[in-house]
């Protein structure tokens, strides 16, 4: 089955997706026997610098020819008003749509879940949350059994950095946020990161698949890592505690309580041992207990990861539910140590 994608807006993760599928397309076809072909790629600016050449017959100036010759569209731009738009604009001319916007989501989410849910259309957002980690996933199938009571942990890769960066190597938060920022990790308007608002909308997302509810983002007490002092961080480190940007959603008396903020951690507890832009999140669902997901939370290649990853889930719903089953042959694939992949 194929399945035609295009991406709007080719920075970190747009390219990061581009090289995905321009070198692993022919694995995902041998395990999935979807064959994506990737057709239009738009962004404003073709001149600045990537790390790889976007083919020339892929590039775009113009976002609506990606939405006209794509089943999927993958949005890639971050930020809300345009992103917004070119979403809904999809949907309404009968296109998936593949994102990685957890602001757009945690903010706009009803209207735009809505609209897809009157066309009959799919919304991926596996991006939005962990990076590389299948935590959407995880959330809506592998723990669908559990009543889900507390999700809690770092879900914000930059601040991680950063204040890894101050414990380990005894440096000051601009010199370690200027680092974050030339690895392709931080938001482009670093506030959402050390402000603690993207670990917010990323917590926002969850709590809402957790447990089932709309969880107004307006509601959820955020605090950042802005004002932390290097010495903050190592009094604390010499008393035995590691300072980490927490995530924390939980049930209580029938209330959903969401809040971020700076907590010290027990250096010897597994969340205090993740560090760089490493994500980890805890879940407890009351059969399964704790479970934990650790993984690259940011960057072009994990977040590429997730990206790829919906388009898939997406191409097979839709080809469950059409009756063009005919390259999907799981008797044609081999079983055996992954030689073939
Ligand atoms: N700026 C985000 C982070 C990117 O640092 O985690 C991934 O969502």
């Amino acid at each position: 089955m194929k399945v035609r994608i295009g991406i709007v807006g080719c920075g970190v993760v747009g390219t990061g997706t581009v090289k995905l599928l321009l070198e692993n397309a022919h694995i995902i076809k041998k395990k999935t026997g979807i064959d994506i072909l990737l057709t239009k790629v738009a962004d404003k600016d073709w001149e600045r610098p990537r790390e790889i050449e976007v083919p020339l017959n892929l590039r775009t100036y113009d976002y609506m020819d990606v939405i006209n010759e794509s089943d999927i569209v993958v949005e890639l731009v971050g930020g809300k008003t345009f992103a917004k738009s070119l979403i809904l604009e999809a949907l309404e001319r009968g296109k998936h749509v593949v994102t990685a916007n957890k602001r757009l989501l945690a903010e706009d989410g009803f209207e735009i879940f809505k609209k897809a849910k009157e066309k009959g259309l799919y919304i991926g957002f596996e991006a939005s949350v962990g990076g590389g980690i299948p935590i959407v996933k995880a959330l809506r199938e592998g723990l669908v059994a559990n009543r889900i009571n507390t999700i809690y942990g770092i879900l914000n890769g930059t601040t991680n950095y950063i204040l890894t960066r101050m414990l380990e190597d005894h440096m000051d938060f601009s010199h370690a946020l200027e680092l974050a920022q030339k690895l392709g990790y931080a938001e482009a308007d670093p506030s959402l990161d050390i402000d603690g608002w993207d670990s917010a909308h990323k917590i926002c997302i969850l709590s809402m698949i957790a447990f089932g509810r709309y969880v107004p983002f307006e509601d959820v007490y955020v605090e950042g890592i802005r004002d932390l002092d290097l010495l903050d961080v190592e009094l604390g480190k010499e008393l035995g505690y590691t300072l980490k940007l927490l995530a924390i959603s939980k049930r209580t008396d029938g209330e959903i309580e969401v809040r971020v903020h700076p907590t010290f951690i027990r250096s010897e507890d597994a969340l205090a041992k993740v560090s760089d832009v490493y994500n980890a999140i805890m879940i407890e669902g009351d059969f399964v207990g704790k479970t934990m997901f650790y993984g690259k939370g940011a960057g072009s290649y994990p977040t590429a990861s997730s990206v790829v990853s919906d388009i898939v889930d997406i191409a097979k719903k839709v080809l469950f539910c059409s009756k063009d089953h005919d390259e999907f042959q799981w008797e044609n694939q081999p079983i055996g140590i992954g030689k073939n992949f």
